[in-house]
């Protein structure tokens, strides 16, 4: 629900916001959200990156796909395509309805209507229904790195003592939580002052009690936050500590697709410099 609803605050550029809900069916074992704005529509925002598109359902099933995304400096296109896996992974399906077109995918697989001759939805709505009497293995289906160790094994004790010689944040003490990528910058704007204000001090994140966080939310603070400090700083100063295996594994993955994406604009400009910034 907070990659859908993230996507209304990055994408839409909706003049009243949206609308979202949420409803457990418990003798059903279900779950279902909806999550509506009434901004641009999915076209219109997928066509900065993809100028090919032609219609509103080539618009959504491309949407959908991991990877797709309007601007690659912006998303990593995780978003809708983790929503499709999990739902459908777990029994239930998703439904996407933008301008003239409703996508409907599910484990049966996926069926696309045009409705153009009656009508249109001004804006982008979204239902995902989620069965809860499953078990969806979020890892192996969001293909993420495997994991290795344990929690202990990136809790550094030699600074346990937050009160000496090192930042401690609590991510759980954190206001904006950890699902949104206004929530992820936040974070890092937060980590560079830290950083600048005693730059003897490693900052130390602590995961305690964090059992998942988005994947726009690991790109925004930790992937960006990698390219901007460079490989050697990051590992030097940022630490993290008690972090669950499936957070280890979303921020891993975030920072391997940054770190993708930055070799290929290197190769693309023949050596000239990257930095944080080029991907604002
Ligand atoms: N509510 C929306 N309004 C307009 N366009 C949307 C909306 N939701 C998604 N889109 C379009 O669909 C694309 C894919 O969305 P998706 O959530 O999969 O990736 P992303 O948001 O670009 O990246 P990430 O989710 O990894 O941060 C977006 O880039 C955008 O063009
Ligand atoms: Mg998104």
């Amino acid at each position: 629900m907070n990659e859908i609803t993230d996507n209304v605050l990055n994408h839409s550029a909706s003049p009243t916001g949206g609308v979202v809900g949420m409803t457990r069916f418990t003798a059903r074992h279900e779950v279902v959200f909806c999550v509506a704005d009434s901004g641009l529509g999915i076209r219109e925002t997928l066509r900065e990156g993809h100028a090919n598109i032609q219609d509103d359902q080539e618009a959504l099933e491309e949407a959908v796909k991991a990877g797709v995304t309007r601007n690659p400096l912006l998303g990593q296109g995780n978003g809708l395509a983790g929503t499709r896996t999990i739902t459908s992974n777990s029994g239930g399906e998703m439904t996407l309805v933008s301008g003239h077109a409703r996508l409907n995918v599910s484990s049966a697989g996926s069926t696309v209507v045009d409705f153009s001759s009656t009508r249109q939805f001004p804006g982008t709505f979204v239902v995902a229904r989620i069965r809860t009497d499953s078990r969806v293995p979020l890892d192996e289906l969001l293909s993420l790195p495997s994991r290795t160790g344990t929690a202990q094994d990136i809790i550094d004790m030699r600074y346990e003592d937050p009160h000496q010689d090192a930042f401690v944040i609590r991510l759980l003490d954190e206001p904006d939580g950890f699902g949104s990528r206004s929530a992820g910058r936040a974070l890092r704007v937060k980590c560079n002052n830290l950083l600048d204000a005693n730059p003897r001090y490693p900052v130390h994140l602590d995961w305690s009690g964090v059992t998942m966080v988005s994947s726009s939310f690991a790109d925004e603070c930790l992937g960006k936050l990698f390219v901007e400090m460079g490989a050697t700083a990051y590992s030097a100063r940022i630490r993290h500590r008690a972090m669950a295996g499936l957070v280890q594994a979303l921020v891993d993955k975030a920072i391997m697709q940054r770190i993708a994406q930055v070799m290929a604009l290197v190769g693309s400009k023949r050596g000239s410099s990257v930095s944080g910034d080029n991907l604002e």
